[in-house]
């Protein structure tokens, strides 16, 4: 016995040592700039970083789904059907993202994969980028840097330079999620009246703030000075504005778009703004992004486009990765997550 108890005790350990370290779920993180995340999810689990900014390729996503347990994506990493389909091993998926457009969500959920965003920590964020463009492009600031630098200020000429007031202005805002609302008490501010549009009227919010609903994005582009687009990319908003809601927009009217790019037909708005129907545009996403230099939208003075940066303070940049990263650690230790999309949805 003395003998036989050592190794069989021994031989248990192993055992047990070996499937502690079989049984670690690895997750799979499409980019290489989230230290924080990644340094917590190393803690719990095997974490393999995809070790540039450049977004992986889809056969390595197509590849990892059968082989991880967790992901965490950013934005445009696509979670479609056949990645669904393909997945063997994959419980979760965490997007450093507030918006789901890049995730089937029916396949997943009949798939019993787990997925999540991050709301509650951006919205601040993109309310002060959205004021940022609005005022970027109502008093040029992004036109007169560019003819500073070319050497234009020769003399002091206001007149070349004439914008418009943002202060006391209609605001127009298409969606009432924590971004609208945040937008919403910056306008408070600047002394803005603000419209705006919902399927889903929410009276407390009108109340809160003294805005007032309207009952179509119409009513919204006839009355407002600056429309502010704050909806989720899904099949009834893409394209909601075209040419012809451009021609229901005021002469004097900027749009600020820092939801997602397919949301405005890109070329619409372009010969909106070259025709005039519309005075400017501030755009943070585009269709398709990255937009090609040579795109006719970068040959007008009127319009200031960002790569897709409205969340892209340092602070919330990495807040956002923490929170995907909680969501994940919550979904595989059985948790309840900060904030999962289809938990109502699985099969
Ligand atoms: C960024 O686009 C986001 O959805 O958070």
């Amino acid at each position: 016995l003395d003998v036989i108890l050592p190794f069989v005790s021994n031989h248990f350990t192993c055992l047990y040592q070996e499937t502690i370290v079989m049984d670690r779920p690895k997750v799979f993180v499409t980019r290489n700039y989230h230290p924080e995340a990644v340094n917590l999810l190393e803690q719990e689990f095997d974490v393999e970083v995809w070790d540039t900014n450049i977004p992986p390729p889809r056969e390595v996503i197509l590849d990892k789904v059968t082989e991880v347990q967790g992901m965490m994506t950013e934005a445009f990493d696509s979670i479609d059907r056949e990645v669904v389909e393909t997945a063997i091993t994959l419980r979760v998926v965490a997007n450093r993202a507030v918006g789901t457009d890049n995730f089937d969500i029916v396949a997943a959920s009949n798939k019993g994969i787990l997925l999540a965003n991050t709301p509650g920590v951006l919205h601040e964020t993109c309310a002060d980028m959205t004021f940022a463009l609005m005022l970027g492009v109502a008093r040029r600031v992004v036109y007169a840097d560019r003819q500073v630098r070319a050497g234009a200020w020769k003399v002091l000429d206001q007149s070349a330079y004439l914008g418009f007031d943002v202060n006391g202005k209609i605001l127009g805002i298409v969606g009432i999620g924590q971004i609208a609302q945040a937008v919403i008490k910056r306008a408070i501010g600047f002394n803005m009246e603000v419209i705006y549009f919902s399927r889903t009227r929410r009276p407390e919010i009108e109340h809160e703030y003294g805005i007032r609903w309207v009952k179509d994005v119409s009513a919204i582009l006839s009355e407002s000075d600056f429309v502010s687009m704050h909806v989720p990319l899904t099949t009834e908003t893409r394209g909601i504005l075209g040419i012809n809601e451009f021609k229901k927009m005021k002469k004097s009217a900027i749009l600020v778009n820092t939801s997602r790019g397919p949301v405005v037909d890109s070329l619409a708005l372009y010969h909106a703004l070259s025709n005039g129907l519309i005075a400017g545009a501030g755009l943070d996403v585009v269709d398709p992004e990255p937009i090609s230099p040579d795109h006719p939208l970068l040959t007008l003075p009127n319009v200031v486009v960002t790569p897709h940066i409205a969340s892209a303070s340092t602070t919330t940049f990495s807040g956002m990765a923490i929170m995907a990263a909680e969501n994940i650690i919550a979904a595989l230790n059985g948790e309840k997550m900060p904030s999962c999309i289809n938990s109502d949805l699985l099969r």
